[in-house]
């Protein structure tokens, strides 16, 4: 690729980073205090979207299906979970620093980034130590291993005995509430809990902003199965997944699945496919759907020492059910849903007037993700616009998030709708007062309509619910 060619790819990431911040969606956290590093808030217009995409993710698994059911389970468990599920001791990366400037760095990545250079000969196994530090040149030390999971102490009393963890994934939970589930929901294997909840990890490196945090929020679902119908119902959810990446707006060519072979793969897992999304910053993993066999279940029954089998109630067999699972992080679904989004169009969008022919943003955000639905705009800061103007915000913001804008021209008003995905804009004017109808304006087609005031219910009812 040219540099141009990358560095134009990397600068929309920049310009939707900035976009990001300029209109309330991502804040840095603690910024007052000059930020903490990797750490973001979710600002107005964030918090909106991300929950959109919760809800619907949750409608769509667990809801919209009578083979789901959801669960909230506590983020500090008993410390024996994660002795049980392996992470205590497995759950590492790849350390490496740098002896002269310091600075930690993921030896897998560096290992990767070395092999994708031109000229790398695939034949030569490569040693770290052969790799210079990426800041200072420096030498490199031995790769050690280092725990990735968040220690506290719970309670009064900071002594080992008190040491729990932040939870690594919000699978942990489902899996010591396998039993509770199947005794108080009479679930039929195969079943499924889904989960939203946040997860912690002591990232060496952190990087792209929401893309690789410490704290960050998991979708995930196990799937529990009979062990002869695994790979009928591993190949289900890769459709399912799928579908879930075209609701979000990622477009076929932008996505790549990739089958994950030997030490790649996590240490509960048979098998792997990653959802990999072309991030502008380089292909990276977006979601993963795995294979975690009964091992899970296993792990807990034998440290728990509670019969965690099914019986099944037509055969009468006893067995520890297999699991699937399709793991999907919040925060990389409201990026790759905005980078999808991100439209720029040079010489601005309104073909009606040539005073405006500056290059426009708009963000084409999924009209049911979208963070606000309708904006109400008066023409007029006079009655009776503003009158009006309420009265539709009393009709409508029961079911929509509505926002009101009286500053500054209307075309100014529709650029900063645009700019946030705001589906719909409604126009008090100045035949308003007469007709009793409005304008409405569609994001997308920019097409305008007048609609009555008392059919606008009904108006959005077909096309944003
Ligand atoms: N329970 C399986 C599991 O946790 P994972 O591949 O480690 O698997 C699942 O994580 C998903 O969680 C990832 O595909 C990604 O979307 C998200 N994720 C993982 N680590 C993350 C991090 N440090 N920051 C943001 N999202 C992360």
């Amino acid at each position: 690729m040219s540099k141009s060619a990358k560095q134009e790819i990397n600068n929309k990431m920049e310009k939707l980073m900035s976009l990001l911040k300029r209109r309330g969606f991502i804040f840095q956290s603690s910024e007052i205090y000059g930020g903490l590093q990797a750490s973001y808030d979710y600002g107005p217009l964030g918090v909106e979207l991300k929950n959109n995409i919760k809800k619907a993710w949750w409608k769509k698994f667990v809801t919209n299906r009578i083979d789901m059911v959801g669960l909230d389970a506590a983020i500090i468990m008993h410390p024996k979970t994660w002795e049980a599920s392996g992470h205590l001791q497995n759950f590492t990366d790849p350390l490496v620093d740098c002896k002269k400037c310091k600075r930690r760095f993921r030896a897998d990545h560096l290992l990767e980034a070395k092999s994708l250079e031109p000229g790398y000969d695939k034949e030569k196994p490569l040693q770290i130590t052969e790799i210079p530090c990426p800041e200072c040149e420096g030498q490199l030390t031995d790769i050690r291993q280092f725990n990735l999971m968040f220690k506290t102490f719970m309670g009064s009393v900071e002594e080992d005995a008190s040491v729990v963890y932040l939870r690594p994934e919000t699978a942990g939970g489902i899996f010591v509430n396998f039993k509770n589930v199947v005794d108080t929901m009479r679930m039929r294997v195969p079943f499924g809990v889904g989960q939203i909840g946040k997860a912690f990890r002591n990232e060496i490196t952190v990087e792209n902003s929401i893309f690789r945090t410490r704290e960050f929020e998991q979708m995930e679902i196990e799937y529990f199965v009979h062990p002869d119908e695994w790979q009928e119902k591993f190949e289900e959810w890769l459709v399912s997944m799928k579908e879930w990446c075209q609701f979000l707006g990622i477009r076929e060519e932008n996505l790549v699945t990739r089958e994950i072979e030997g030490d790649e793969l996590a240490f509960y897992s048979q098998r792997t496919v990653d959802f990999e999304y072309k991030f502008p910053f380089g292909q990276k993993e977006l979601y993963g759907l795995a294979y975690r066999t009964n091992y899970d279940l296993t792990q807990h029954q034998n440290f728990s020492r509670q019969n965690l089998e099914y019986t099944d109630p037509d055969t009468k067999e006893k067995y520890i059910p297999h699991v699937i699972e399709p793991s999907l992080g919040v925060d990389r679904s409201f990026l790759a849903t905005l980078l999808e989004a991100y439209t720029e169009v040079d010489g601005g969008r309104s073909t009606t007037t040539k005073s405006i022919k500056d290059m426009e943003v708009m963000l084409k955000i999924p009209y049911e993700l979208a963070p606000v639905k309708i904006s109400v705009l008066p023409l007029s800061k006079k009655e009776p616009f503003l009158q009006t103007a309420q009265e539709i915000i009393k009709r409508l913001s029961n079911d929509y998030n509505i926002q009101y804008d009286i500053t500054g021209s209307i075309g100014k008003r529709y650029r900063r709708q645009d700019e946030i995905g705001t589906p719909f804009c409604i126009t008090v004017d100045f035949d308003t007062d007469e007709d009793n109808k409005v304008t409405v304006r569609d994001r997308d087609t920019m097409k305008q309509e007048r609609v009555g005031v008392e059919e606008l219910e009904q108006y959005f009812a077909s096309r944003l619910k």
